[in-house]
């Protein structure tokens, strides 16, 4: 039967079948033997997903001073129906990822069409041809409970399966470059057993060339920039390995600018990458119970963070908004955790601050519902027949990442509290996670399944047009710091909801004039760490009074 992929736009893909594995290898061993030619080294990134397919083209991109390309790249994406969609999109110059950073396009596009230096495959094939194979293929972590990252797992079958592919096909002296983030131990104890068995099974003596050197890539405006001019952390398993890997990033990385840190062993290039991320996830975590605090005493997180930020030792501290989403943040530690015990075998319990830390993030979305509960509540309008608005999908600001978002647990909660709702994100076209929830971010492990009543989720489309999605609301939700949200004026936000709604205000978006702006207009404000509200709606019911008696007063005298 005839499978098919479909891209996000809607195109449909047909998969390879026998023939076409063939035909390619042949398409593939040509081109090679003719890039060979020209000298240039053959790179075949596995895994064409978010940082692969931009890392490739960073690559297929170098050149040298005479403006000709010195590699030539491969992009090499497993056929699935979920995936392949990738392949054919690459070939034409498009990127299979949405970017927000003006030069991915045209970078992709100029390696595939005027340069010549970067094509897509599906066949393993191409590792045959590889000098160099960087590895940026997924490597999870499944959790099975919600706010309980220590109930979970490694899900290292992508990352095993391409470690096994790879040693089957390549040449011995390729040097293997794990970008993946991993459990600190990948390298050696997973990685360096499962390809030196199959070399061994290939009657090949030498040990493989393995190194690792994490992605530090943030998705935004700078995408390319992230990934090509800063700082790079690499380690290689022997003496070999760490020279070829040095000279690669040499090669194609900015080092001279953004100098490299060569690491003694993998262990600590993988270790540094999940400490980095833990400790951003920890700061993020610690205000979570300050936010609570200020909403309780009537105090303001966002202006205290102000003032403590001028100091210079803590320029740093930044409110957490509504969840801490993206790729890394919310596994990176829980991949920490879960190595102490399944790769290197300790029984003791050392981690307090790393898994704290990601369970509260991962649940502090759902203090948003109560507020809009409150709110709600407040205006006389049950939650359970209201509909509500969500401003912002993605998980931070000016970008259409949705990968664990906030936003995500916002509108699962309020659905399982019988809310009706909408949501607006200028930059993102489709909310996978929500409109393809049986697949998205896996099959089986939507967060759908902590929550009741979501099938209906299913049919939740990202509005485009602002009044449209604000016409007959009962209550917006201030989600992300979206541009397109920090101007918002309160007079055109009632009158595009047709009268006075809830507001609901997660990253300190509205300033305190607004949030005055909207009392007076008869709406309730509430905010994560923003306990300052209730004395601005204090002011404001005193100036009414005040109104009332003076006018009552000059009517008395009137009659
Ligand atoms: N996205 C980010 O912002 C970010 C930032 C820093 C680090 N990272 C790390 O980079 C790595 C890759 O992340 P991503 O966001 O690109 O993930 P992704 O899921 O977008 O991409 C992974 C790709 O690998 C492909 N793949 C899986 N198995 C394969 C196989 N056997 N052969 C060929 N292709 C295969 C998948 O189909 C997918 O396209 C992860 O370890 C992640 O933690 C990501």
């Amino acid at each position: 039967m005839k499978q098919y992929s479909t891209s996000p736009d809607g195109e449909k893909f047909q998969l390879p079948g026998p023939d076409d594995y063939v035909k390619e290898y042949e398409r593939l061993d040509h081109i090679v033997q003719k890039q060979r030619k020209l000298g240039r080294e053959i790179v075949v990134v596995m895994g064409v997903g978010f940082v692969g397919a931009v890392m490739a083209a960073v690559v297929a991109d170098v050149e040298d001073k005479n403006g000709n390309p010195t590699k030539y790249v491969i992009g090499m994406q497993r056929p699935s129906t979920r995936s392949y969609w990738k392949i054919p999109l690459l070939n034409r110059g498009l990127p299979p990822v949405e970017a927000e950073d003006p030069e991915v396009a045209p970078m992709i596009h100029r390696c595939v069409n005027d340069k010549k230096s970067l094509i897509a495959t599906f066949t393993y094939d191409a590792l045959k041809f590889a000098d160099v194979v960087v590895v940026d293929v997924q490597c999870d972590y499944l959790k099975e409970s919600l706010g309980d990252v220590r109930n979970g797992q490694t899900d290292m079958n992508a990352l095993e399966k391409s470690l096994e592919i790879i040693a089957e096909h390549i040449n011995p002296d390729t040097l293997v470059l794990i970008e993946t983030t991993v459990a600190p131990g990948t390298t050696e104890q997973v990685a360096y057993p499962i390809m030196r068995k199959v070399f061994r099974r290939r009657g090949i003596e030498k040990d493989p060339l393995l190194a690792h050197s994490f992605e530090r890539v943030m998705p935004g405006k700078h995408y390319v920039a992230s990934i090509r001019d800063f700082w790079r952390v690499c380690s290689g398993i022997n003496d070999e390995a760490t020279q070829r890997v040095v000279k690669f990033l040499e090669e194609v990385i900015n080092t001279e600018e953004y100098p490299l840190t060569v690491l003694d062993r993998p262990i600590e290039s993988e270790t540094a990458k999940i400490v980095e991320n833990s400790f951003r996830a920890t700061i993020l975590a610690f205000l979570d119970e300050w936010s609570l605090f200020a909403e309780r005493n009537g105090v303001d997180l966002i202006k205290v963070l102000e003032a403590i930020r001028v100091r210079p030792t803590h320029s740093n501290i930044i409110f957490p908004g509504p969840g801490i989403g993206g790729y890394c943040l919310p596994k990176d530690g829980g991949l920490g955790v879960w190595a102490y015990r399944h790769i290197h075998g300790f029984e003791d319990d050392i981690f307090k601050i790393t898994p704290l830390a990601i369970d509260i993030n991962d649940t502090r979305a759902l203090h948003v519902a109560q507020l809009a509960r409150d709110a709600l509540r407040n205006m006389g309008r049950p939650v359970a027949a209201a509909e509500i608005l969500l401003l912002g999908a993605s998980y931070r600001e000016d970008v259409g990442d949705t990968r664990y978002s906030g936003s995500e647990l916002i509108v699962r909660r309020l659905t399982e509290m019988g809310a009706e709702l909408r949501v607006h994100d200028p930059y993102v076209q489709h909310w996978r996670e929500i409109e393809k929830q049986a697949e998205y971010p896996s099959p089986e492990y939507s967060l759908k399944r902590f929550f009741r009543s979501q099938d209906k989720l299913s049919e939740l489309r990202v509005e485009k047009d602002l009044k449209q999605a604000l016409s007959g609301t009962d209550a917006v939700i201030f989600a992300v710091r979206h541009k397109h949200y920090l101007n918002l004026d309160p007079d055109s936000v009632v009158e595009m909801a047709g009268g006075s709604l809830a507001i609901i205000d997660c990253f300190g978006i509205l300033d305190d004039k607004k949030i005055k702006r909207y009392f007076e207009l008869g709406c309730e404000v509430k905010g994560l760490g923003r306990g300052h509200v209730k004395r601005i709606k204090d002011q404001v019911r005193a100036e009414r009074e005040e109104m009332l008696l003076a006018l009552s007063a000059k009517h008395d005298d009137t009659f």
